[in-house]
């Protein structure tokens, strides 16, 4: 494509309209069987001449082949077993802000169990005035909601602490998925048992071996996590915790409880291992923060990344990316293209919303020269997304958890682009 024009917004839209043109089949005809014609505009292809798949043919239907390379991927190094580790979602390569389940990262401490919804229990106990027991059916009998929120590791972008590590966004930011999720407030089961008034915390465990203990406040408790059965409209996928998980808006993943089947109404944390000598953040001086629920915002560019080079040289680019925070809602992204130097407020493909993912573009003319591409997210708090060196300055080192810093492709000449460090 040939534009030399000088008004962004005009080059856009003449480009878009030659595409259409083409599309409608008269000027590219023409032009095409001028120079011996397109094939695939001229000849009556294959799948035109025979009858495709019955209706039959795809009881629950899997994405289309030639999309094959959309999958879950591991980084070997990181995987020792594949019982204890976590894999990441490829999320260079979806857009919009739901996560198919199928392609959602999975984190497990002792693999994904198989619980069957008739072997399903759930305990609550501890302080309440009537230890209950609830079976699937029970729980299907409770006033339910639907709220779409976004699930982050808290291990996310961790291994990019000292230096730019991981080539691909999969890798670096793809512990992260965002469901439309179905359940029932654990508010309405609590005071279904009734909390004594001693009881400030609930511990939560799920039924694998690992049972991935966490202590809740219950102010969060009450206030708006769910227990949840429907993720994206249907059932949870075994490797999501099938048939129950708890959802915990905004804070960090290991709390969001698999297989979810007790909880324990207690004094205080119960300071297990998942909340001591893990899912805790080492400072320079040795000390550790605990208690770091909360998923700061963080936002990444998905496209162009290294997984998503430039493939059609330069003209129209559209920058695009994710954006979220675990304290309230997105307001405002930027996008740089020269690592940091100008920023240019990108479009929000919806208003942020409360602890889910936000789809942000900034569609540009690209000049064909190298770039390095950052994001910054704000949200309705005031915060705004820190520079690598801003956190390494409060954080140190020794962390690995929480490291939401502003993100930078180096985008080639070629299209190609890669994870660097700028300072
Ligand atoms: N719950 C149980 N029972 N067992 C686990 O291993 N892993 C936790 C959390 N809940 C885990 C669990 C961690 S560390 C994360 S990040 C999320 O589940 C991941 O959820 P996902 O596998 O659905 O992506
Ligand atoms: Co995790």
């Amino acid at each position: 494509m040939t534009v030399g024009f000088t008004d962004k917004k005009a080059s856009r839209r003449q480009f878009l309209a030659g595409a259409a043109a083409a599309g409608a089949g008269t000027v590219a005809a023409s032009a095409a069987s001028a120079t011996g014609g397109d094939p695939l505009i001229t000849e009556i292809q294959e799948w035109a001449q025979a009858t495709g798949d019955g209706v039959d043919a795809t009881p629950y239907g899997m994405p289309i082949r030639f999309e094959g390379d959309v999958v879950r991927r591991n980084v070997e190094w990181l995987t020792a077993d594949t019982i204890s580790s976590i894999n990441f979602t490829p999320i260079h390569a979806l857009d919009g802000t739901i996560t198919p389940q199928g392609c959602a990262f999975e984190r497990h401490h002792s693999g994904a169990i198989e619980l069957a919804k008739e072997d399903y229990r759930l305990m609550i106990n501890g302080l309440v005035d009537q230890p209950l027991v609830f079976t699937y059916e029970d729980l299907e009998r409770f006033p339910r909601e639907n709220h779409v929120y976004f699930c982050e590791c808290a291990a996310n972008t961790g291994m990019e602490w000292a230096g730019a590590q991981l080539n691909g966004v999969q890798f670096t930011h793809g512990m992260i998925h965002n469901m439309e999720y179905t359940g029932i407030p654990l508010r309405t089961l609590l005071n279904e048992a009734g909390v004594k008034t001693e009881g400030k915390w609930v511990f939560v465990e799920g039924a694998d071996a690992s049972s991935n203990g966490r202590s809740i406040p219950m102010d969060k408790a009450l206030d708006d996590v769910l227990v949840a059965f429907k993720a994206n409209g249907e059932a949870l996928r075994k490797e999501h915790g099938y048939p129950v998980r708890l959802v915990v808006p905004g804070w960090e993943g290991n709390m969001w409880v698999k297989w979810l089947r007790r909880v324990e109404v207690t004094e205080g944390p119960v300071d297990s291992r998942e909340e001591t000598s893990k899912y805790t953040d080492t400072l320079e001086d040795g000390t550790s923060r605990r208690y770091t629920w909360a998923m700061d915002a963080k936002s990444v560019v998905t496209s162009p990344s290294p997984q998503s080079p430039i493939r059609h040289g330069k003209g129209p680019l559209v920058i695009t990316g994710l954006a979220w925070t675990g304290n309230g809602a997105i307001t405002r992204v930027d996008v740089s293209i020269d690592g940091g130097k100008n920023w240019q407020e990108a479009r929000l493909a919806k208003p942020g919303e409360k602890m889910a993912l936000t789809r942000f573009y900034l569609d540009i003319e690209w000049d064909g020269g190298e770039m390095f591409l950052q994001s910054r997210a704000h949200d309705d708090t005031g915060y705004v997304q820190p520079t690598k060196d801003q956190l390494r300055e409060v954080r140190g080192l020794n962390s690995i958890y929480h490291n939401n810093c502003i993100q930078t492709w180096w985008v080639k000449p070629n299209g190609e682009a890669e994870n660097v460090e700028i300072s």
